[in-house]
């Protein structure tokens, strides 16, 4: 019987363990984790959403603080179309996230760091330029293009020195998406180096509508897989979404795929970023307490754990501090619902806002505790101590458990 081990993913020449920890945002995957998993021989992401924030927090700079001083006059404006990123203090912040991860980095493995066009950030071109060339500044590795078309992506960096040695690849949950991007991505003379497939049951924001439960992940993989074939073009797949056991990635494995991109597993993992009393509330969880829902204002359904608390509040929004979904105009829907609950109830000290979330704020906190579908399995993953929680796991333990298990397995905790 085989396992994950028996595989390998060539990438650039590279014989890498075919392992690919994706990026959650807001560093829920921090380097750490991302370390761990380039240590053991796979692929680890950081993300670069709220990276000012995020520096922050990981090198005690004030970014945040800063960009507060200097649009404190808005807060209490309804419109915040004038909330503008300082794109020296993006870059600084996104080669300090990136060149201290790179330079702890030890092992055969790789970096890669996740990249969100749906971080509109009030100036969509620009503030994807400057991330996308400050990370390939700092040595990352690689750089995954998600939550998004990323039609214009490309061009932002094809004059970069390293677009062509980088790794870079692109995360689609259709064929359709893919086959837009190579379309516009052809005159850079570059094919994505990977492509990750991502399926409806991943955690974090999904690339369908709320019939997700619709489609499912193998299927693509096929219909994208023989359309690449069909077209003579030989680019790595890399499923995702719902991958819970070393079996569940051998199968895969064994039908064609690269690699696979696992998440949830590793939210249980002591490497990462959510607070622990959140990590056992992954680990409490049933199925009932999960959905998919339509509150982020990004427009994309998510899913998350339904007693979030996030879900619901009615805090006031703020963009002068974050603003990392302001789109083109400065808009944001979750600001346009707070509003309107506002006009709605003008006495009242607080709002409930039911149906969008102020996503900067709350994913900040980690008081919106997004997920993969399989979350409720996680109880399953480890022991339960005497004091009724669960014990956290090293990420070395869940990577080794993907490599090696077989039959379905899935190892405890010595
Ligand atoms: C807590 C959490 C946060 C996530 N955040 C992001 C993100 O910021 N960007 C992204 O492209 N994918 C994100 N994802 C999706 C994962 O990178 C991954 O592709 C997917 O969850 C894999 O499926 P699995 O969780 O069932 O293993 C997130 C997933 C989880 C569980």
């Amino acid at each position: 019987m085989t396992c994950v081990d028996d595989f390998r993913l060539i990438l650039g020449g590279r014989e890498l363990v075919p392992i690919v920890i994706g990026g959650m945002g807001v560093d829920i995957s921090t380097a750490e984790l991302a370390l761990e998993a380039a240590r053991l021989g796979g692929i680890g992401h950081i993300s670069d959403a709220m990276v000012p924030t995020v520096s922050d927090r990981r090198f005690k700079t004030s970014f945040v603080k800063d960009k507060l001083k200097l649009h404190k006059y808005n807060v209490a404006n309804s419109d915040k179309s004038s909330i503008r990123f300082d794109l020296g203090h993006l870059e600084e912040a996104t080669r300090l996230h990136v060149g201290r991860t790179m330079d702890e980095k030890r092992g055969e493995g790789l970096v890669f760091i996740n990249c969100m066009e749906k971080l509109t950030m009030n100036a969509p071109k620009e503030t994807l330029r400057v991330r996308l060339r400050a990370a390939l500044d700092a040595g990352i590795d690689g750089i995954t293009l998600a939550a998004g078309l990323h039609l214009g992506s490309f061009a932002l960096i094809e004059d970069h020195p390293r677009f062509r040695h980088a790794h870079i690849g692109i995360i689609v949950s259709s064929l359709r998406a893919l086959q837009l991007f190579l379309r516009k991505s052809a005159r850079s003379n570059r094919l994505p180096d990977y492509v990750v497939v991502e399926g409806p049951l991943a955690g974090g924001h999904l690339g369908f509508g709320m019939d997700w439960a619709k489609y499912d992940l193998a299927s693509i993989v096929t219909e994208i897989a023989s359309w690449l074939k069909a077209e003579g073009l030989s680019i790595p797949l890399i499923p995702a979404g719902g991958i819970f056991t070393g079996s569940d990635a051998t199968a895969f494995l064994e039908h064609g795929a690269a690699a696979i991109q696992v998440a949830t597993r590793f939210t249980v993992a002591r490497e990462c970023g959510l607070p622990e009393d959140v990590q056992q509330e992954y680990l409490k969880a049933g199925e009932d307490d999960i959905e998919v829902n339509g509150i982020s204002p990004t427009g994309y359904p998510m899913r998350m754990l339904k007693n979030s608390p996030a879900i619901g509040d009615g805090i006031r929004p703020n963009c002068e501090a974050f603003g990392y979904l302001l789109d083109s105009n400065g808009r944001c829907d979750y600001v346009d619902a707070y509003n309107r609950e506002i006009a709605k109830n003008p006495e009242a000290r607080k709002v409930s806002v039911a149906d969008k979330t102020c996503l900067c704020t709350h994913m900040r906190n980690f008081e919106l505790w997004t997920c993969g579908h399989y979350t409720y399995r996680l109880k399953d993953t480890t022991r339960r101590l005497a004091d009724g929680s669960y014990e956290l796991l090293s990420a070395e333990h869940i990577f080794r458990d993907y490599q090696f298990s077989k039959d379905g397995k899935i190892a405890l905790p010595e």
